[in-house]
This record gives C-alpha cells, sequence and structure tokens, in this order.
C-alpha cells in the first residue's frame, strides 16, 4: 500500500489531496476560474502567481482532513508534465522540496496518466485491456490502455480539444468561461435537434476517413454561421438568440460524435470496456449518451466520478501510488514539461533528469 501527497498546478486549479493506494483520505481544489473569466480564458502569470498563494494553504487542509502528517506518507507526488511551465513549476518545486525535506521520494507524474487514473477512483473495471475517451480542455484522444505506462493511441483531434470547442463556442455566445458548464447550464432545456450541425471528419490523403479521429473547427464555424443568420434574420425586432436550443444542438452534436467513434474504435479494436474521464466527462449529456450507446452495443462502460472529472489531485495521487508500487520514482532535478506525449510518460521515472 502506498499513501502519497499529491500536488496539481498545471493550469489553473490549484489542488492537493493525500490518497492511499485507489482511496482519497482528503482532496482539496482551489479554483482560479472567477479570476481568468473576466480575460476570457487562462493568463499564465496569474495562474502561477495563484498557485503560490493557495498551494501551501491546501497542503495543511489535506494533512489537516486525514489526519496524517507529512512523516506518515510513503512519497510526495507533483504533475510534471504537460501544461503551463510556469503553473507546473509550482507543484514541482514545492514537491521536489518536501521530498527533500522529509526523505520521501518524489513521483512526477504525467496529467493525462492522472485523467486516465481518475476512472479508478470509481466502481472497479472489468479486467483486461481498455478504451479510453480522454476529453479535456487541451485533448481529445482514443487510448488503448494495457496497464500502467501501458498506452496506445488510436484517435485524437485534429484541431481543438473537445473543451476548448465548448469554450470557443460558450464565448461566440457569450455566455462566459469556461464554457462546457456555462454551456451545458444554458442548454438544459433547449432542443438538442433544432440546428442540424455537422459531425467534423478527417480525411486521409489517400482517400476516406480516418475512423477513430476528430475534428472540430468547422463545428465552429458552423455555430458562427448560424450565429450571425439569427442575428440577421432578427435585426431590429428586439428577438433574443435562442440560447437554450444553440446549446443544447451543439452539446448533442459533439456527444453524438465522440460516442459513435470511441463506441465504434472499442468495437473494431475488440476492446470489451469504453472509459470517459477529463473535464467534459463531467457533461451530463455525454455521459447520458455514452451509457446508452455502450448499454446497446454490449460494451461494458465506466465513466469517473463527477467530482473527478475537472482537474484535481487526487487523480494524480492514484496515478503516483500505483508507479510507487511498481518501484518507480522521479529524480529531484527533474523540472517540467510543456509538452509530454502520454506514451513517453515513463521517462518521468529514468534515473537521470530527463528535462
Ligand atoms: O480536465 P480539465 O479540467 O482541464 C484540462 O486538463 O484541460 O478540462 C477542462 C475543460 C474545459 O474546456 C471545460 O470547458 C470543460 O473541460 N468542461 C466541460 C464541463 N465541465 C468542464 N465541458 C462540457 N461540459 C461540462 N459540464
Ligand atoms: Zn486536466
Amino acid at each position: 500500500m502506498a499513501t502519497v501527497l499529491a500536488l496539481e498546478t498545471s493550469c489553473d486549479e490549484s489542488a492537493a489531496a493525500i490518497v492511499r493506494d485507489q482511496t482519497v483520505l482528503a482532496s482539496a481544489v482551489a479554483s482560479q476560474v472567477e479570476e481568468h473569466a473576466r480575460w476570457g480564458g487562462v493568463v499564465p502569470e496569474i495562474a502561477s502567481r495563484r498557485h503560490v498563494e493557495a498551494l501551501p494553504q491546501l497542503i495543511d487542509q489535506v494533512c489537516r482532513q486525514s489526519g496524517l502528517a507529512l512523516a506518515e506518507l510513503d512519497g510526495i507526488a507533483a504533475t510534471a508534465a504537460p501544461g503551463l511551465v510556469g503553473a507546473l513549476l509550482v507543484a514541482s518545486v514545492t514537491g521536489r522540496t518536501l521530498a527533500r525535506l522529509h526523505g520521501k521520494p518524489f513521483v512526477a507524474v504525467h496529467h493525462l496518466e492522472g485523467h486516465l487514473c481518475s476512472v479508478q477512483l470509481g466502481d472497479p473495471l472489468p479486467p483486461g485491456p481498455y478504451l479510453v475517451l480522454l476529453v479535456s480542455g487541451g485533448h481529445t484522444e482514443l487510448l488503448r490502455v494495457d496497464g500502467p505506462g501501458q498506452y496506445q493511441r488510436l484517435g485524437r483531434s485534429h484541431d481543438d480539444a473537445a473543451g476548448e470547442a465548448f469554450d470557443k463556442v460558450a464565448r461566440l455566445l457569450g455566455l462566459g468561461y469556461p464554457g462546457g458548464p456555462a454551456i451545458e447550464a444554458a442548454g438544459r432545456d433547449g432542443d438538442p435537434r433544432r440546428f442540424a450541425l455537422p459531425k467534423g471528419r478527417v480525411s486521409r490523403p489517400e482517400g476516406g476517413y480516418y475512423p477513430y479521429d476528430f475534428s472540430f473547427s468547422g463545428l465552429k464555424t458552423a455555430m458562427l454561421r448560424q450565429v450571425r443568420a439569427l442575428e440577421a434574420k432578427h435585426q431590429g425586432d428586439g428577438e433574443p438568440l435562442p440560447l437554450a436550443d444553440l446549446a443544447a444542438s451543439f452539446e448533442q452534436v459533439v456527444a453524438e460524435v465522440l460516442v459513435e467513434r470511441s463506441c465504434r474504435c472499442a468495437r473494431e479494436q475488440g476492446l470489451g470496456t469504453l472509459v470517459l474521464v477529463g473535464g467534459v466527462a463531467a457533461n451530463r449529456r455525454l455521459r447520458a449518451l455514452l451509457e446508452a450507446r455502450c448499454q446497446r452495443d454490449g460494451l461494458a462502460w465506466r465513466v469517473a466520478p463527477l467530482a473527478y472529472c475537472t482537474d484535481n489531485a487526487a487523480m494524480i495521487g492514484v496515478a503516483a501510488a500505483q508507479r510507487l508500487a511498481a518501484g518507480q520514482h522521479s529524480s529531484l532535478e527533474l523540472a517540467v514539461a510543456a509538452r509530454l506525449p502520454l506514451e513517453q510518460a515513463d521517462r518521468l521515472y529514468e534515473p537521470q533528469a530527463c528535462f
């Protein structure tokens, strides 16, 4: 059994958690969303400063909640990649300093491996390899998972990530930041079939389409055109935009495209379980559609618990506990990286710092 303190500051949430294997003993998140909302997106410099202010209190809070002192832990973990470099450094430097002070192993964690592990905070997974649909603000990927560190990417977005599309369309509709929850709230009672929107296919140079890949840029443009057409039609008559129907139609087409291609990939690749994780996995329309289609297609499915879909440190703790249990930890010299493909997550555990 491994008990770890995990720290996460890769974007705009500061988070700390104490996790024992797959059990959360304490978890705390300080969101900066309101501050960034004024600018319509994350301002990296502000994010780093707020992490520096928030993290010490969050660490105190999870120690108090769990009743554990740092000296009683088996390791200290921090997200090391990918993300905003200045923001990542806050958790990384704090984690490495605490590890050094208390003589504990330091475990750097790949942020996406953390998202993959978030599903383990819910019901146990069926045995065998599974397919993960990872949908966040920066990534939209279909990954075959055979075990910790064994990942094979089978599909991806060629332009915007799904969460990014939610954020941009929310801005277009004047719904604010972050866009996912704003669109979900606006579209709750809307008609998801009112506007026909494109499902964005990615052409192969040799003809046909990549069956498991995504593109959201055409959908974004279609939404813009729809809004402009409605504005032109109602110019002067004071009729407001049908925000509920626009939001619901957008959510519906994103959910359909994600679920249809994921189920097809799972079926064709012989993977019996489909797993949904990442910030966009908090979307209720998407969760419900995934469940319905998996049931229809005879696939098992797991969705990350709602509280652990958006960025948090508990998921980072699960990933770290797994790495520690496998005898892995990281160099205290290891810095952070803005980019690092998930398939290269094992580099974080090389004896010599790799970046
Ligand atoms: O995983 P996450 O917290 O951070 C990244 O690693 O990117 O994901 C954030 C993204 C944002 O784009 C946000 O708009 C989206 O997840 N999101 C949602 C919902 N809640 C958050 N998208 C759709 N529906 C939601 N309820
Ligand atoms: Zn994330």
